[in-house]
């Protein structure tokens, strides 16, 4: 009995790594219940972000934990059968890495890679603002880039660039992401101006029911929700920042069979 309880501790439990432009953050998880458990540790993403360099700051943050298990790995590019595609805010020779592959060669641990914003709403359709909800669904990450998860009746699609819509004759993530509003130093107010264009062209689009934001900008949203004028509500993810880490632990969690 002893045994059977310390297998299923272990499958409870997951190494969440949310592998961004400028951190590399990861904690271990509870997936049955998508709380942290202990501290998140985080080190910054080496430059140039290239899959070796990535990859050893994998095995650090691994390390770190002393963690021996499988590893659920947010990544943000779009993630085909754990193979990158693009690389818009990392290393361009990441295109048709195995990122896969490689990170279980250099951790020595299983590892189950998805794109970063699908992390996110896995987290948020799980466990936070998207809990129970039914119709169609975006969840939002701002940050370095601006990440898309799209769901429907609490079904993923995964791998949606919606970030990359352009917009004002430009890649929307290029008009609004957190680094554009950091570089031109905009107030929330002009950038959520910006931002509430971005929302109303993702609305032509779709007609979603509720749009979650996530990344940095979700704890500031009382700061612009006034430019906010979609029809759909715009909402916090309840996971904030924390999203991308238990969403891909539960992807590696699910993946595991666990
Ligand atoms: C990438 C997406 C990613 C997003 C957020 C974009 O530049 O193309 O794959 O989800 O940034 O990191």
């Amino acid at each position: 009995i002893e045994h059977r309880h310390n297998k299923r501790k272990i499958l409870m439990q997951m190494l969440g790594v949310d592998i961004g432009g400028s951190g590399i953050k990861g904690c271990l998880v509870d997936t049955e219940t998508g709380e942290l458990i202990g501290e998140r540790h985080r080190i910054a993403t080496p430059q140039p972000a290239t899959p070796a360099a990535v990859a050893h700051t994998l095995k650090a943050l691994v390390e770190h934990f002393q963690w021996k298990g499988p590893v659920g790995c947010g990544f943000p590019a779009t993630i085909h059968n754990g193979i990158a595609k693009n690389a818009s805010n990392i290393d361009k020779s990441w295109i048709e890495t195995d990122a896969a592959h490689l990170f279980a060669d250099v951790t020595g641990l299983p590892c189950h890679v998805l794109n970063d914003a699908d992390a996110a709403g896995l987290a948020e359709m799980r466990f936070g603002t998207g809990q129970d909800r039914q119709g169609v669904i975006i969840l939002i990450t701002v940050g370095t880039g601006i990440g898309t998860a799209v769901f429907v009746n609490g079904q993923l699609l995964p791998n949606t660039e919606l970030g990359h819509l352009m917009l004002e004759g430009m890649v929307a993530e290029h008009y609004c992401s957190d680094a554009v509003r950091k570089r031109e130093d905009l107030s929330w107010g002009r950038w959520g101006k910006r931002f509430n264009k971005y929302l109303a062209r993702l609305e032509f689009l779709f007609s979603p029911d509720l749009f979650i934001l996530g990344g940095g900008s979700a704890a500031k949203l009382d700061k612009f929700i006034d430019k906010i004028e979609t029809r759909a509500p715009l909402v916090a993810a309840a996971n904030l920042n924390q999203a991308g880490i238990i969403g891909a632990a539960l992807y590696g969690a699910a993946r595991q069979g666990g």
